[in-house]
């Protein structure tokens, strides 16, 4: 079987799907891989660690797409510029691309891989199951973006995270206060704890308050037990429990000298959890760094891609975070690939049983069909 790995077009994006440990696994279990020159360069991965890991480099995009059955990628396919053909135009008909799709909001990516007869997997939609754990690429990415946003936020504070005893006297640690305490905000909440901050946590799962108290923080949040859906993600809250919510967040904020809001609600914009009354409440010098930006932010000033400054409280609203610390998110990517692959692959052939809920749940068309909406 044919594998290819072609560099990432879309702008910063600097992760590469596979990486050579995972092309060495490949080839070991006999597949015939091929990597665009430079595809993991951005990622600390040189084509020479991919030609000793057994991959064959190859220079043009376009050989080494419509030459492979089985294509992995990191961002949906996109027209390359440089040459004026769409990726899926050059990927050969009946090959399977596993990547990551957005059949909600973007059904022409999806249109074109049924008119070209690609199976698409989209590793998004991989069920929060023990069995589908290796495979979660939104659980290790997240907690990237978590372990990340703290680092910006250091990065930009002019204080102290630690407690300090100095010869200057004592410095008071910094309180960090984290909305949404899903896979990202627990890793937030573990890196903060890590530098020396104290922690305080809100979301609204129930099942959330042991987890956060396990890693040393505080919980504060509303245990609303309709929020928690059988998929493991929350569900919008009701008006009542907004309007309690922002009391209770109002509340801590102000004390806060850092806050990281990741609270999302699959397949909606994100919930609004800081309003500028509460960034006017808080101290000069705050910092709120906002992962949910892309999703339409937690913080009502919030702009992805941005740094705002509202009354002398920073708000940062960055986009693809992984992207940021792109080796490690690759490594984990590419693993998560692998293991998926292995679902789908039976002595060295493709075999899917579409009666598997993940491969039910992941593949999005499949021989000209829309499986997915
Ligand atoms: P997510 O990224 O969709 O949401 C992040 C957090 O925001 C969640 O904790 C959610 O409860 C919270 N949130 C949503 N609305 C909120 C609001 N109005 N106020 C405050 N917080 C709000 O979720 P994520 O992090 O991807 O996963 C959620 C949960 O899924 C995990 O904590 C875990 O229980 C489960 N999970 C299970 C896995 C498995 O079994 N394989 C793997 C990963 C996660």
């Amino acid at each position: 079987m044919k594998i290819a790995i072609p560099k990432e077009i879309v702008v910063n994006e600097h992760r590469v799907a596979i990486i050579p440990e995972t092309v060495a696994k490949l080839v070991r279990a006999g597949m015939n891989v091929s990597v665009e020159s430079k595809a993991g360069e951005n990622a600390d991965f040189p084509d020479k660690f991919y030609a000793d890991a057994g991959a064959k480099i190859v220079s043009d995009v376009q050989t080494l797409l419509s030459d492979s059955d089985v294509v992995f990628k990191v961002q949906k396919p996109v027209l390359n510029q440089s040459i004026n053909k769409h990726e899926i135009d050059m990927i050969k008909q009946g090959a399977v691309l596993i990547g990551l799709l957005q059949p909600g909001s973007d059904p022409e990516t999806i249109q074109m891989l049924t008119k070209n007869k690609i199976t698409g997997f989209s590793l998004n939609f991989i069920p929060r199951i023990s069995r589908a754990q290796s495979m979660d690429i939104l659980s290790s990415q997240s907690s990237i973006s978590g372990y990340k946003s703290v680092l910006l936020a250091a990065n930009e504070l002019k204080r102290f995270f630690p407690m300090m005893m100095t010869a200057a006297g004592t410095i008071i640690p910094a309180k960090v206060f984290i909305l949404g305490a899903g896979v990202a905000g627990l890793q937030a909440i573990a890196t903060a704890r890590r530098l020396g901050a104290i922690v305080q946590a809100f979301d609204v799962r129930p099942a959330v308050k042991q987890e956060v108290e396990s890693l040393g923080a505080k919980f504060v949040g509303l245990a609303i037990e309709e929020a928690a859906s059988a998929t493991g993600y929350a569900k919008e809250v009701s008006q009542e429990h907004q309007v309690r919510e922002k009391e209770l967040i109002a509340q801590y904020i102000k004390d806060a000298d850092i806050a990281i809001s990741t609270a999302l609600i699959p397949g909606k914009r994100a919930p609004i959890l800081i309003t500028r009354e509460m960034v006017e409440t808080m101290k000069p010098g705050s910092v709120i760094v906002d992962i949910a930006a892309e999703q339409g932010g937690n913080c009502e000033l919030t702009q992805a891609d941005k740094s705002v400054l509202h009354n002398n409280v920073t708000i940062l609203g960055p986009v693809n975070i992984p992207s940021m610390m792109s080796c490690h998110a690759s490594q984990m990517y590419s693993r998560n690939i692998f293991s998926f692959f292995n679902l789908i692959v039976q002595e060295g052939r493709l075999n899917m049983d579409f009666n598997d809920p993940i491969i039910k749940q992941t593949c999005i068309t499949h021989q000209g069909e829309i499986l997915k909406k």
